[in-house]
C-alpha cells in the first residue's frame, strides 16, 4: 500500500460508501445496535476501507496492520486524537492530557508514565493478590458470581488502592464503582453533545461528585502526608518539567483518567478473558500447572514480581482474548487535511476508525481467526512475534495505552488465583453487550464456583510435572517470551511508525 501522502492533486476516489443508508441517521442505527457484527459485515463486503455514515458526520473505517500503521504513526500529525473523542472533552478538560496542546500533553504524560515503570509496577503485584485474596474471602467455598458486578468492583478496588491510596481504599464502598459508571456515560459517539440526554446529564452530576470527592481527599493528603509517599502523595508533591507544580484541577483529572481507564476496560478484558478460559478448559488446565510449578504450596499473598512474570501461560490467554474481544473495539481519529492513504481519497474532517475487534480477525493476520489459541502467541511463532500493529486491542503508538502493562498484571493474577481457587462454570451464554459503549460481556452472566480440593491440586501437580518433561513448548519459561512484562517497559510507542519515537 501506497502508505500515505496529502491529497494535492491527485486523482483519486473516496473509500466506497456502505450501502444501506437511512435518510439523516445514516448507518447510526445499525451501528449502535451492534457495532462490531455490523463493521464485521462491511469487512467483508467492502474489504479494508470503507465510509459510513453516522448522523450527520462521515467516517472511514480502516483495518488491518498497514492501515493501523498510518492510523498511529499519523495521530498527532495529519491525525487528530483530541478531535477524534470529542464526548472526552465533557468528561474532562480541554487543557488536560491529549486535549491539551501537544507540550502540555508530554509533560503531563512525564508525570503519569513513570507510575507504570521499574518499582511502582513491582509495588503492585502484593496489593493486587491482596484485594483478589479479599474478594475470595468474600466469596467464600461455593455460589455464583455474575462477571461484571464481581470484577468490576475489583479491579476499581485495585485502581483506587492502587492510585488514591491504601487509606482511601479502606473507605471505600460500591458506590464509587457506580459513580465511574455514570460517568462513562459521558462517551458519546453518535448525539451532539449539548442534547440533554439522560447518560450525558448523569454523567455530568457524577463527574461533579466525583470532582468532590477527590478534592476533598488531594485537601486530607495536603493536612495528614503519607510517609513513605505513595502515587497520590507523589501526585500532590510533582512538579511538571516547566516547575511548576500540578495544579488541583490536573492532580483530580489524573486521578479520574487512570481510576475511570483502568476500571471501565479492565472489568470487561477480564470478563472475556475468564469466559474463553471457562470455555477451553483443557487450556485453563495448563494454566494451574503452570501456577502450581510457579507458587508451590506458597500461598498467593507471597507472590512477587518474579512469580507473575513467570506465569506466561496465562499471559498469553490474557492477549488471545484481548485479540478475540476487545473492549475498545474502536479507536477514532479526525482528518486535519486532506489525504491520500492506499489509494483513496479522504477529505479533510473525516472521522477516523480503526477496529481492533474486526482487524484481529483478518485471516491473513491471525490464520484460523475466529478460534481461541493462546498458542499464536507463544514466542517464536509467526504471529506471536509481531505484535506491533496487529494486536491493537491497547491501541499504538505516542498514544497507546499508559496502563497496559498494569492491566495486563492485573488480569494475569486475578485469573490465576481464581483459577486455582476454584472450580468454576458458566451458567449463562455469553453474549456481547448491545449499543457503543465499551465491549463487555452483557449481564446477567454468571459463574458457578467452589472451591478445589487437595486432590484438585494434586492433578496440577501432575499435569505440571508432565508438561514440563513432555511438552516443554506448551509452557512457556519468561526468559523465552519476549512480550512478558518487563518493569522498565512503559508499554508505549512500541507500535511502528510512531511520529515521536520514529519507526
Ligand atoms: C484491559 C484494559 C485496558 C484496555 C483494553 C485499554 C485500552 C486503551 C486504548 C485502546 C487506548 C488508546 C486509545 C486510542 O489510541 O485512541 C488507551 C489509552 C489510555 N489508557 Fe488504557 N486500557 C486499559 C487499561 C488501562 C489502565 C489500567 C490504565 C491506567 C491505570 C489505562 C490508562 C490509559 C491512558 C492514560 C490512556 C491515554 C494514553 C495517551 O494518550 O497517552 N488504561 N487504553
Amino acid at each position: 500500500m501506497n502508505e500515505m501522502a496529502t491529497a494535492t492533486q491527485i486523482q483519486v476516489t473516496t473509500p466506497p460508501m456502505v450501502g444501506g443508508r437511512e435518510p439523516l441517521i445514516g448507518h447510526a442505527r445499525k451501528f449502535m445496535s451492534d457495532p462490531v457484527n455490523f463493521l464485521m459485515d462491511c469487512y467483508r463486503e467492502y474489504g479494508e476501507i470503507f465510509r459510513l455514515r453516522l448522523g450527520n458526520r462521515e467516517h472511514v473505517v480502516m483495518l488491518g496492520p498497514e492501515f493501523n500503521k498510518f492510523f498511529f504513526a499519523q495521530t498527532d500529525k495529519l491525525l487528530s486524537i483530541r478531535e477524534g473523542y470529542p464526548f472526552f472533552l465533557k468528561m474532562f478538560s480541554k487543557d488536560f492530557y491529549f486535549f491539551a496542546p501537544h507540550d502540555d500533553y508530554m509533560m503531563q504524560r512525564e508525570i503519569v508514565m513513570p507510575r507504570f515503570k521499574g518499582n511502582a509496577m513491582r509495588s503492585y503485584v502484593s496489593l493486587m493478590a491482596q484485594e483478589t485474596e479479599d474478594l475470595a474471602e468474600e466469596l467464600g467455598e461455593s455460589g455464583e458470581f455474575d462477571l461484571i458486578p464481581t470484577l468490576g468492583p475489583l479491579v476499581m478496588n485495585i485502581a483506587a488502592h492502587a492510585f488514591l491510596g491504601s487509606d482511601f481504599r479502606g473507605k471505600l464502598n460500591d458506590g464509587f464503582f457506580d459513580d465511574f459508571r455514570d460517568f462513562s456515560g459521558g462517551m458519546e459517539v453518535i448525539w451532539p453533545l449539548w442534547m440533554p440526554l439522560p447518560h450525558l446529564r448523569k454523567s455530568r452530576a457524577a463527574r461533579k461528585k466525583l470532582n468532590g470527592i477527590l478534592s476533598k481527599w488531594v485537601d486530607y493528603r495536603i493536612e495528614n502526608p503519607m510517609d513513605p509517599p505513595d502515587f497520590f502523595q507523589d501526585l500532590i508533591g510533582a512538579k511538571l518539567s516547566n516547575g511548576e507544580p500540578l495544579s488541583r484541577e490536573l492532580i483530580i483529572n489524573i486521578i479520574l483518567l487512570l481510576v475511570w481507564a483502568g476500571h471501565e476496560t479492565t472489568a470487561g478484558q477480564i470478563s472475556w478473558a475468564l469466559i474463553d478460559l471457562l470455555q477451553h478448559p483443557d487450556y485453563l488446565n495448563t494454566v494451574r500447572a503452570q501456577t502450581d510449578s510457579t507458587m508451590g504450596d506458597r500461598p498467593f499473598g507471597e507472590m512477587g514480581w518474579e512469580d507473575a512474570r513467570a506465569l506466561t501461560n496465562i499471559e498469553i490467554a490474557v492477549k488471545e482474548s484481548e485479540r478475540l474481544h476487545p473492549v475498545a473495539y474502536v479507536l477514532m481519529r479526525k482528518a486535519q487535511e486532506d489525504l491520500e492513504v492506499g489509494g483513496y481519497r479522504i477529505p479533510k474532517g473525516t472521522y477516523l476508525f480503526a477496529a481492533p475487534a474486526v482487524s484481529h480477525r483478518m485471516p491473513d493476520v491471525f490464520p484460523d481467526p475466529h478460534a481461541y489459541k493462546p498458542s499464536r502467541f507463544a514466542p517464536g511463532t509467526g504471529e506471536g512475534t509481531a505484535e506491533t500493529n496487529r494486536l491493537i486491542g491497547f491501541g499504538g503508538g505516542l498514544h497507546r495505552c499508559a496502563g497496559v502493562n498494569f492491566a495486563r498484571l492485573e488480569m494475569k493474577i486475578i485469573l490465576t488465583m481464581l483459577a486455582r481457587r476454584y472450580d468454576m462454570e458458566l451458567i449463562d451464554a455469553p453474549r456481547p453487550i448491545s449499543g457503543t459503549m465499551t465491549h463487555w460481556p452483557a449481564q446477567p452472566c454468571r459463574v458457578r464456583y467452589s472451591a478445589r480440593s487437595d486432590s484438585d491440586r494434586a492433578h496440577d501437580k501432575q499435569r505440571a510435572a508432565a508438561l514440563e518433561s513432555l511438552q516443554p513448548a506448551t509452557v512457556i519459561t519468561s526468559a523465552e517470551d519476549p512480550f512478558t512484562i518487563s518493569e522498565d517497559d512503559d508499554g508505549a510507542g512500541k507500535t511502528g511508525g510512531c511520529p515521536f519515537h520514529g519507526g
